[in-house]
């Protein structure tokens, strides 16, 4: 059975981005989201980018249409009932994410399948809130999720061989490249990209270089389309310090460990471009400032 009616959970920056993406495909799409205010905040966001694609003229205003034809928003769990996906994507906790499959898990017929767009959190531990750990999977986007084009496809030892290739298929209709990978902490991208992004923080501990200099580095010494500190900021230092800290448990190496300036700079609220300030102050947002940390 093909996969046609969707359901996604959280409609912040990741749920708006990866609902958009499978109602441009030609899925249904309901959406849920806790309020009706962060409905209509998601939904929007999701018409200034489909608003951006026809400008661009990467989309028309006849797919434009239909694409909003096959979304829909709403506060309740109840309407995802008819889905044969549900994506996961809300607040980065257990406790949260286990309650709410416990939850899908008895709205739902045991034909849907369960995706979660974790990008640290176990797997296996939230396929245990339901009775179909065989059905279900990770199903990890990155930011921004109408431009990046990988999709991370992660498997427990529970997966239905079957389920998890549909899946695969799913992510390739969506226009993504999707990657199997397995249910290990941090899966393939966060295992190189967080302890990377920490050692920039401690490079600047450290006093190896400035904020602009490390950035400019990797831009120009590496091809990299962001310097590691403006992608922290873009990523949010609060996600961030969560994962290594979720790595560092599982781990226990000094490389996941979120660094002490990470930990104030957290504390403190600075949580990157979504807080108008973390390594950069986006006051004017065209044109961010250093700030002044060490
Ligand atoms: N939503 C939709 N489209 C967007 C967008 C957004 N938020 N931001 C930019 N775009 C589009 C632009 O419209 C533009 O499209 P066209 O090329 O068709 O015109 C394109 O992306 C490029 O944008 P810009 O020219 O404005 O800027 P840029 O060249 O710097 O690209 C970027 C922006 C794509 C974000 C780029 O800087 C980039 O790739 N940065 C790295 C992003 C990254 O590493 N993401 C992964 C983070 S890790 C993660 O998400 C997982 C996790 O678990 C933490």
């Amino acid at each position: 059975m093909p996969i046609e009616r969707v359901g996604v959970v959280g409609c912040g920056l990741m749920g708006s981005g990866i609902a958009q993406v499978v109602a441009q495909a030609g899925c249904q799409v309901v959406v849920r989201e806790v309020s009706a205010e962060l409905i209509e905040k998601g939904l929007k966001s999701i018409e200034k980018n489909l608003q951006r694609l026809v400008e661009k003229g990467s989309l028309s205003e006849a797919q434009r249409e239909q694409t909003r034809v096959r979304l829909r928003g709403t506060t309740s769990l109840d309407e995802l009932r008819d889905s044969d996906l549900v994506i996961e994507a809300v607040i980065e906790q257990l406790p949260a994410k286990k309650e709410l499959f416990a939850t899908l898990d008895k709205i739902c017929p045991q034909k849907t399948i369960f995706a979660s767009n974790t990008s640290s959190i176990s797997i296996t531990d939230m396929a245990t809130a339901t009775q179909r750990p065989n059905r279900f999977l990770g199903l990890h986007f990155f930011n921004p999720v109408p431009v990046m084009k990988l999709v991370e496809v992660i498997r427990t030892i529970s997966t239905d061989p079957n389920i998890f290739e549909e899946v695969v298929a799913f992510a390739e209709r969506l226009g993504k490249t999707p990657v199997r990978t397995s249910d290990r902490t941090g899966f393939i991208v966060n295992r190189l990209l967080v302890p990377y992004m920490l050692d920039a923080i401690r490079a600047l501990e450290e006093g190896v270089a400035s904020i602009e200099d490390i950035d400019k580095s990797m831009k120009l010494g590496c091809g990299h389309p962001m310097g590691p500190l403006t992608l922290l900021d873009f990523v949010g230092l609060d996600t961030t310090c969560y994962i290594a800290n979720v790595m560092f448990d599982e781990f226990k190496e000094r490389r996941f460990a979120p660094p002490p300036l990470l930990k104030r700079m957290v504390l403190a609220g600075w949580h990157g471009r979504k807080a108008g300030r973390g390594f950069y102050d986006y006051t004017d947002p065209q044109n961010p400032r250093p700030m002044e940390l060490t």
